[in-house]
């Protein structure tokens, strides 16, 4: 794994954005595997502002997130497609009729495991998976598990994970209890993963998760095992690996 230390968030952004957006410069028609949380959005800022300078054209881009809430429609402000379309699709030339989230609204999971799955597929499958980590290791919403998923599917949000997110909502009831998420195969069937990582609240999982054993009760530290990862943490996220 390349793991590249910066020194802050607006380091690890610009870098991370460098990255895809030299992706989408060599590749024009590339697919983009995004994410949400409060990590991506300098990322997104960045390459906002360099599609509206004219460095970057997605006009020929794909696009397939990570995960939905389950129960959540695109106009719903705490739907992932939602915060996409506000940080990313909406300022940059994409069309969005090649930006891609878990259908929220679906109630029959098989179902929609199947068509996110064979719709990457259609795609060609991913060129790039941007990543965040979760206190608990997870990406995507894969929690810590007995066994890795593989493919796309419907899960339980652990408590963790619903504390972490209440932020967002008006109370932690309104916080939804499952969401739609790629599976760690899907996310490892990606041809190259992004991961950034900030602050010293993460520190502890990136020591566990890149530096310690591979094991599905870290569902991160899977990607140690994928053959072209980049791992962008600013110093506060790397303040506790091992020496
Ligand atoms: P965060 O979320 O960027 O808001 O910390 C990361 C994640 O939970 O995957």
């Amino acid at each position: 794994m390349n793991i590249i230390t910066v020194k802050n968030y607006e380091e690890m952004s610009k870098m991370a954005a460098h990255i895809l957006a030299a992706q989408v410069i060599a590749k024009p028609d590339s697919v983009l595997g995004l994410a949400t949380g409060s990590t991506p959005i300098g990322i997104y800022d960045c390459l906002a502002e360099w599609c509206k300078n004219g460095e970057v054209d997605f006009s020929k881009a794909a696009t397939v997130n990570l995960d939905e809430y389950r129960g959540l429609d695109h106009s719903n402000d705490q739907s992932y497609y939602y915060f996409m379309n506000k940080h990313l699709f909406s300022r940059i030339n994409i069309d969005p009729s090649r930006t891609n989230v878990p259908d929220g609204t679906e109630p029959d999971p098989e179902k929609e495991s199947k068509r996110y799955e064979a719709l990457i597929q259609e795609l060609g499958g991913i060129d790039i998976q941007l990543l965040g980590i979760g206190h608990d290791g997870h990406i995507g919403f894969n929690e810590p598990n007995s066994f890795f998923d593989k493919e796309t599917h419907c899960v339980d949000l652990t408590e963790m994970t619903i504390e972490a997110n209440k932020r967002f909502f008006e109370s932690i009831d309104d916080v939804p209890r499952q969401a739609y998420t790629m599976g760690i195969g899907t996310i490892m069937s990606a041809k190259k993963i992004l991961m950034v990582v900030t602050g010293a609240d993460k520190a502890d999982i990136v020591a566990k998760a890149f530096y310690g054993e591979v094991t599905p009760e870290v569902p991160a530290s899977i990607i140690q095992f994928h053959p072209n990862v980049t791992v962008i943490c600013d110093e506060a996220a790397m303040s506790k690996i091992p020496e």
